[in-house]
């Protein structure tokens, strides 16, 4: 076969010098004809829009084209021709094929409409759909419109580490890492397990999340966020839950809690905008096939002020929901952790718009939120949104040594493992804020699907660790 430079589907789709000679490479989509001549929709990931080969069966040999089906790989040379029907402007006039891999009929993606759970059992294929492959592509840009929105702002990524021995929100939810023998642990007169001769000396975990350390680098470096993976062992199988999931924590020195949600309102809009201005081809897409709204929505928060409320309140008017009627799972009182129900009820019913709440009861918060004038609430921050419940949790943190020291003594938390995060309330402590995006709920959000599973390329869950 005739050597000629690859084009991609995505710079082919654009061209307009017809009668010039291409090679493009790509998957299978379809293939259907008649005996004089086969078309064949080619797809290589660069963009949702397939490229359609003409094939004339004088041209091509016919045992060749015999083995062309879906899923099959290709090379093919061919003339750039303007396409007549169709929605594509061009098309490809094949002039030689090679196969670069052959597909048989036991390839799981032949049929469309497949279900979400059959895709997740084929999730080493599912990003040669159209549905998976708008995905990641969108996770992509995502990914990118994050680091440019804080390099913009002169904020450093920095990578904080994966092995831990501190629960951050000290909800003792962590994985384990050891290279113990688990037949055969050594244990104290108590009956503990020591330790000593592990790895790292110590009980060592899987972090739940990178800001404890992203403090110390704020109170340093003045702007810091962490973007990375994060684990949690909570045994909660939800569409909104991972046990493996990428978190995004800026922390900001002498930033206060409404500078913090600012810089979180601003965050998302952004990372929403950034998505509707350069993902609009697979945005679409989803559009049609997943979520009818999705567009709308996504175009109503960049341009809504979030409501910003206090939990107080929040409590009042799910009280008052209660009162009038409304059905709860779960019951509504002052002190409750919210459920997702209950955060659905104000952005969805109450208020029609994202809501950040703040000012919740200490007692279902972490430790190092800066403590009230009132002895009953902290400086935290939830931005709720819909579909969603919470997709960004945060807060002012206690700058006051004693404070804060009081707080982690209340809770029992072992001060051996603190003393380096107290040195930053030791020395030089200052005002900072911060908070935390779960990456895969912003997905859900922008691409409108509704199980978490679907927005990570491989997910972790209770009793799922395939692939
Ligand atoms: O509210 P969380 O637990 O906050 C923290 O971890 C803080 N240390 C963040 C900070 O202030 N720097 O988690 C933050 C966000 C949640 O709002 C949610 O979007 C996401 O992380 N998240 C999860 N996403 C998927 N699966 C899970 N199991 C998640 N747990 C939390
Ligand atoms: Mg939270």
């Amino acid at each position: 076969m005739k050597t000629i430079q690859r084009t991609k589907i995505v710079d082919l789709l654009a061209l307009t010098t017809y009668g010039c000679e291409v090679n493009v490479k790509g998957w299978v989509r379809t293939r259907r004809g008649s005996k004089q001549v086969a078309f064949v929709a080619l797809n290589d990931g660069s963009t949702i829009k397939n490229v359609q080969i003409v094939i004339d069966l004088d041209k091509i040999d016919e045992e060749l084209v015999k083995k062309i089906s879906t899923g099959t790989c290709l090379s093919v040379n061919g003339t750039l021709v303007e396409s007549i029907g169709g929605g594509q402007s061009v098309e490809v006039q094949a002039t030689e094929i090679e196969i670069l891999g052959e597909c048989d009929n036991t390839y799981p993606l032949q049929k469309k409409g497949q279900t979400m759970e059959f895709m997740r059992s084929v999730a080493h294929l599912r990003p040669r759909t159209n549905t998976f492959g708008a995905i990641f592509r969108i996770r992509h840009n995502m990914a990118y419109a994050i680091h440019k929105f804080f390099h913009d702002r002169g904020f450093y990524y920095f990578h904080t580490p994966i092995i831990t021995a501190s629960d951050c929100e000290g909800a003792g939810q962590m994985f384990q890492v050891t290279t113990m023998n688990l037949y055969d642990l050594k244990k104290d007169e108590q009956g503990s397990i020591k330790y000593d001769d592990d790895f790292f000396g110590k009980q060592a975990s899987l972090t739940v999340s990178g800001q404890l350390e992203g403090e110390l680098a704020a109170t340093a470096l003045g702007a810091i966020y962490t973007f990375g993976p994060t684990f949690r062992a909570e045994n909660s199988n939800t569409p909104r839950h991972l046990a493996e999931f990428w978190m995004i924590e800026p922390e900001v020195a002498f930033n206060d809690i409404v500078d913090n949600m600012n810089l979180a309102e601003e965050f998302i809009k952004y990372c929403v905008s950034w998505a509707l201005d350069n993902c609009m081809d697979d945005i679409k897409f989803l559009n049609d096939m997943i979520d009818k709204e999705l567009i709308e929505r996504l175009r109503s928060i960049v341009n809504t002020e979030f409501v910003r409320l206090k939990y107080t309140e929040g409590i009042e008017i799910l009280e008052k929901a209660v009162a009038d009627g409304h059905k709860f799972e779960f019951p509504v009182y002052w002190g409750v952790d919210l459920a997702s129900e209950h955060e659905r009820y104000l952005v969805e019913h109450h208020f029609k718009r994202p809501v950040i709440l703040t000012d919740y009861p200490k007692e279902i918060k972490a430790f190092y939120m800066k403590q009230n004038e009132d002895g009953k609430t902290v400086r935290a921050m939830d931005v709720l949104f819909p579909k969603i419940g919470e997709i960004i949790g945060g807060s002012e943190r206690e700058a006051d040594y004693n404070k804060l020291l009081t707080r982690i003594e209340e809770l029992g938390i072992p001060m051996k493992d603190m003393w380096w995060y107290l040195d930053t309330r030791r020395y030089g402590s200052c005002p900072h804020s911060g908070f935390g995006l779960g990456f895969e709920r912003l997905l859900l959000f922008v691409t409108g699907m509704s199980n978490i599973r679907d927005v990570i390329p491989f997910p972790r869950t209770p009793n799922n660790a395939e692939f």
